[in-house]
């Protein structure tokens, strides 16, 4: 079996509840290991959006970090890892990321991860997208991220918020190539 470690970035746009799924699905896979950021934000829209706390979203994880964090050891390229993910991304992180401002552990790792050259998924949330979001998510695409928008699909026929919440999350985990199965795939009409 081998151990995959995965960073984790929280930041504070809408669909928090799209971190603590992937988190729970994570937890429950024993080759999987988990370094998690919450942004401020992050936390202020887990408060509002969800009835977690921090501490059980930080209990899902193998290891938290404070956003302030700058030493910690994902801010170094030296610390090896299979990808990160940022979800959900707000678009003051994304131009943050896209311009290499990096101050803060979850723009310093991300931008870690670009210059290292590893997997960095990006689950960005607003609606409208501006023309300066579509700018950046374009240049951070261009650079080999993978944008991967909550945008659910319909020919599954979702039931539940929980439907639409496990294909999202199925697709990140595709993206890592992680086995899964926690939504129905198309498998042709
Ligand atoms: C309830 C709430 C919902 C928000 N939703 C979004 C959103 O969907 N997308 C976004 O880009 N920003 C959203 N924001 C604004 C971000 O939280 C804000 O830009 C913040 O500075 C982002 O910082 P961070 O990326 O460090 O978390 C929201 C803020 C609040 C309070």
């Amino acid at each position: 079996m081998t151990m995959k470690r995965i960073v984790i970035g929280v930041t504070g746009a809408s669909g928090t509840i799209y971190a603590i799924d992937l988190l729970k699905k994570m937890h429950d896979m024993p080759d999987i290991e988990t370094h998690l950021v919450l942004s401020t934000w992050a936390k202020k829209n887990l408060a509002l959006e969800t009835d977690y706390s921090f501490q059980e979203i930080s209990e899902l994880a193998d290891y938290v970090y404070s956003n302030s964090d700058q030493g910690a050891k994902i801010a170094s390229g030296s610390f090896l890892h299979d990808g990160m993910i940022i979800v959900p991304a707000s678009m003051k992180t994304v131009a943050g990321i896209a311009y290499g401002f990096a101050d803060n552990l979850i723009g310093r790792a991300a931008d870690v991860t670009i210059k290292e050259q590893r997997k960095l998924i990006i689950v960005p949330r607003e609606s409208p997208l501006s023309v300066i979001h579509l700018e950046n998510l374009t240049k951070l695409a261009k650079i080999g991220a993978q944008i991967i928008p909550p945008i659910p699909a319909f020919y599954n026929h979702p039931a539940s918020i929980q439907d639409l919440i496990d294909h999202q999350t199925m697709k990140i985990l595709d993206s890592l190539h992680i086995t899964n199965d926690y939504d129905k795939r198309w498998d042709g009409d």
